[in-house]
This record gives structure tokens, C-alpha cells and sequence, in this order.
């Protein structure tokens, strides 16, 4: 059903690492999860190889310009979410996962260099919405953040945003160390062992909200669509 691309043309932005944790909250509460990994790097088939990966969850790992929408096409008919997994430039291949997404999820470091990666996906996605007549939700995430303080810089990349009118999650994605260890280990976060992973309860509640977050802005594109 609901396809959710994570998109930002810079490397290392959190792309990854968000949509892992987004397939894994919507997986652990039982829903059939489609991940398309289009990240050249293919750290999600990886993490897919590993032992504890969920039933729910299934793995597209060949992904071309030329097969994406009807991949994405055939995985929204088939699961109730479909993840994709964007590479790290802007390419035709970006530009169509963006096209059939019902939600673009644009992670963001608080770095400059980032959010030029996030205005530049912003662009692309109201060409693409131009292009296909209707709304693409999307919405920055800022990932990496800090536990302990919130920099000035990231409260400038928040209030730079807003002005601009671009809808920002309330939930950041903190910098933790359990979110290494997934795509290390494998599995989901609950099997990691708390004795050796420090502030697990508190990456788990970080992702559940994040997960719970996703869900409300699909609910209301969904009615607003209705309504329209
Ligand atoms: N919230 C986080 N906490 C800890 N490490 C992170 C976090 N987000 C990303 N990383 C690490 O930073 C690197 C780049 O992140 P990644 O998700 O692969 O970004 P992208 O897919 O945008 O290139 C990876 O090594 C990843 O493990
Ligand atoms: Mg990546």
C-alpha cells in the first residue's frame, strides 16, 4: 500500500538508517514490509543476510531506473508498506522513486551541507508533483541529533525550514549507538542484548515514535486525499 522513499542526495545523511528502523517498527507490529534497496552501498540486503530479519520483511536488492516503478508498483500492490531506500545523488532513478511515493521522507544532519541536499530534493519533488498533477507529501527529518544538546545549528536548519513552509518532523532520529549495531548484527532492535548496547530502551522509544509519526502523516494525506 503506502510506498515511503527516503531521499537526500547527500551521502551519509541518515537515509539508510532511517528506513531500516521505519521497516523494522512497522515489521514488529505484523505488517508485510517491501524494502527496496536502491542504495548502491546495499547495506539493507546486507542487513537482510544477516540472521533475524523478520518473515514480514522482503528484500528487492536488483534495482535499475528501468525496473523501480514497476518494482515499486508490484511491492505496493503486494505488501502494506513499501520502503525504498534512495542512493546518494539525484538521478533519474531518485526522480522515479519520488513519482510513486505516497510519502518522501528527506533525512537531514543539522550540517549546511545537508540541508542544500534536502532543498535540492524538495525541488525535485515539486517537479515531480507538477509532472504527475498531485501532492507528494514530504517532510525533513533530522537525524544524528544529539541526546544531550540541541546545537544552534540544528535549531537554524528547524527555523530555516519552517519559514520556508516545509513540514519537519517533530521526532529527530538521535545519534545511537544501537542503530550501528543493527545493520552490524542484524535483527531488530529488541534483540539486541541492553548489557552491552548503551541507551537501548531509549533508541527503541526514539524509533517507535518515529514509526508512530510516519503513521499520522499517512493518515492524514490519506483523508485529505479523500476529502479532495
Ligand atoms: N542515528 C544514527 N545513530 C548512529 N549512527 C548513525 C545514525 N544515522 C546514521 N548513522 C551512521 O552514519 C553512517 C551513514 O548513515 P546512512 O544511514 O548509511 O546514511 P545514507 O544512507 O544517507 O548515506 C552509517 O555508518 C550509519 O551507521
Ligand atoms: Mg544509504
Amino acid at each position: 500500500m503506502p510506498v515511503i522513499a527516503f531521499a537526500n542526495p547527500k551521502g551519509g545523511a541518515g537515509k539508510t538508517t532511517s528506513a531500516l528502523l521505519l521497516a523494522c517498527e512497522l515489521a514488529a507490529k505484523g505488517a508485510a514490509v517491501s524494502i527496496i534497496d536502491a542504495d548502491p552501498e546495499k547495506w539493507i540486503s546486507q542487513w537482510g543476510a544477516l540472521p533475524g530479519k523478520p518473515e514480514n520483511v522482503r528484500i528487492l536488492s536488483e534495482v535499475t531506473e528501468d525496473t523501480i516503478v514497476d518494482q515499486i508498483e508490484d511491492a505496493a500492490a503486494a505488501a502494506q508498506f513499501v520502503i525504498v531506500d534512495l542512493e546518494g545523488t539525484a538521478s533519474l532513478m531518485v526522480a522515479n522513486a519520488i513519482g510513486m511515493a505516497d510519502l518522501v521522507i528527506i533525512p537531514t544532519q543539522g550540517a549546511s551541507m545537508d540541508a542544500k541536499g534536502a532543498a535540492k530534493t524538495i525541488k525535485l519533488i515539486r517537479n515531480q508533483a507538477r509532472m504527475a498533477r498531485r501532492e507528494i507529501e514530504h517532510a525533513v527529518l533530522m537525524t544524528r541529533t544529539s541526546a544531550a544538546v540541541a546545537s544552534r545549528a540544528l535549531k537554524n536548519v528547524r527555523e530555516q525550514l519552517d519559514k520556508a513552509g516545509i513540514d519537519i518532523f517533530s521526532t529527530s532520529i538521535v545519534e545511537r549507538a544501537a542503530y550501528r549495531d543493527i545493520l552490524d548484527y542484524g535483527g531488530l532492535l529488541s534483540g539486541l542484548d541492553p548489557r552491552q548496547v548503551s541507551n537501548l530502551d531509549k533508541a527503541m522509544e526514539n524509533a517507535r515514535e518515529f514509526a508512530g509519526e510516519v503513521l499520522a502523516k499517512l493518515r492524514s494525506s490519506a483523508t485529505r486525499t479523500k476529502a479532495a
